[in-house]
């Protein structure tokens, strides 16, 4: 297990994705490329920059191949851009345009899992193994999510031991890092506490991020309880912007600004721009006709 309370922490931004995916209105290429290229210049070194999910279910990103294919240059030593893929067919899609970071996704929750991806959570690792596999062969780096880690839209709490079940059937696969999402922000810090204290027996923490949706600014103290803990992986998003289709009432991921306030306060770095974040913001807002 890595020492606890890193002393850096690398931040990643899921506005364009999780962020756009759950907006009403549809952004135009034109505009996620320069909302992402906007992103890329904060110094953040992971952007989720689209979804290769079917279209029908997510129109907001079905322009998936476009964008990522305009951004895809943004990509250095620096920066990741990573995208959502469901199934082998979104895999397939993601690296005819050279996609060389993908999310795979599943949750803790059966409720959920089958309402997002139509799959047991069974079925969804069994979508898994192919996709690993020729990832690794293709050289692509993984992200594992575990939605609903802490509470279901449908089902409700959701037990720790399920969770840590979940990241133990994933481990085989060898994602490069896995991603707990608190999908409509019901954790605390004492659950949050309590799932780490059961993941961190079946996984590396060091390998290990936060995907923490937000209400009543909570998130924040969810994050700085798993940062005691050792973990140094923590998701954003720029203006909070986030959701989820198939999550009635996901409320906002937590903003980037208020992450980058946190780990300021504790002396811990980010590498993150704060007044670049505020010029990301402020043109995501004036876009989406948000700037109150
Ligand atoms: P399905 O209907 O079960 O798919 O959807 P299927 O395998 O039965 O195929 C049906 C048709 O869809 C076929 O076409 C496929 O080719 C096509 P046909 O042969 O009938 O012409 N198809 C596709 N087309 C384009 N791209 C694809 C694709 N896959 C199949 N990838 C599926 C299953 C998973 C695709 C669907 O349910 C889906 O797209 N779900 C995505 C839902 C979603 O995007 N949710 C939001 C993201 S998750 C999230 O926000 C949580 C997170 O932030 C973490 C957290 O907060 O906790 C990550
Ligand atoms: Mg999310």
């Amino acid at each position: 297990m890595s020492a606890r309370r890193p002393q850096r922490v690398e931040l990643r931004e899921v506005a364009p994705r999780d962020g756009l995916q759950d907006e009403k209105q549809i952004l135009s290429v034109d505009e996620k490329v320069r909302f992402i290229e906007l992103l890329a210049e904060t110094g953040v070194p992971l952007i989720e920059a689209t979804s290769f999910v079917h279209p029908k279910r997510v129109p907001q990103l079905a322009d998936a191949e476009t964008v990522f294919t305009r951004v895809r240059d943004l990509e250095s030593p620096d920066l990741r851009l990573l995208t959502l893929v469901p199934n082998i067919r979104g895999y397939d899609r993601a690296v005819d345009v050279n996609v060389k970071s993908i999310a795979l996704f599943t949750a803790a929750s059966e409720g959920f899992n089958q309402k997002n991806i139509n799959a047991s959570i069974a079925e969804s690792l069994e979508r898994f193994k192919p996709i690993c596999e020729r990832a690794k062969d293709d050289g692509v780096w993984i992200r594992g999510y575990v939605s609903t880690a802490f509470g279901c839209p449908y089902e409700g709490l959701v037990s720790p031991d399920d969770v840590a079940r979940v990241v133990e059937a994933m481990e085989p696969f060898g994602c490069d890092e896995i991603a707990l999402g608190d999908t409509i922000g019901t954790a605390t810090p004492e659950s949050t506490a309590e799932v780490l204290q059961k993941v961190s027996q079946v996984m590396d923490i060091s390998r290990l991020a936060l995907h923490m949706h937000d209400v009543l600014g909570r998130a924040v103290a969810n994050i700085e309880v798993g940062w005691e803990q050792g973990v140094s992986k923590f998701d954003a998003s720029t203006a909070g912007l986030g959701g989820c289709p198939y999550a009635p009432g996901a409320p906002g991921n937590v903003s980037m600004t208020r992450v980058v306030a946190l780990f300021d306060r504790l002396g811990v770095e980010t590498g993150v721009d704060k007044e670049r974040v505020t010029l990301a913001q402020g043109y995501i807002a004036t876009v989406l006709g948000k700037e109150s």
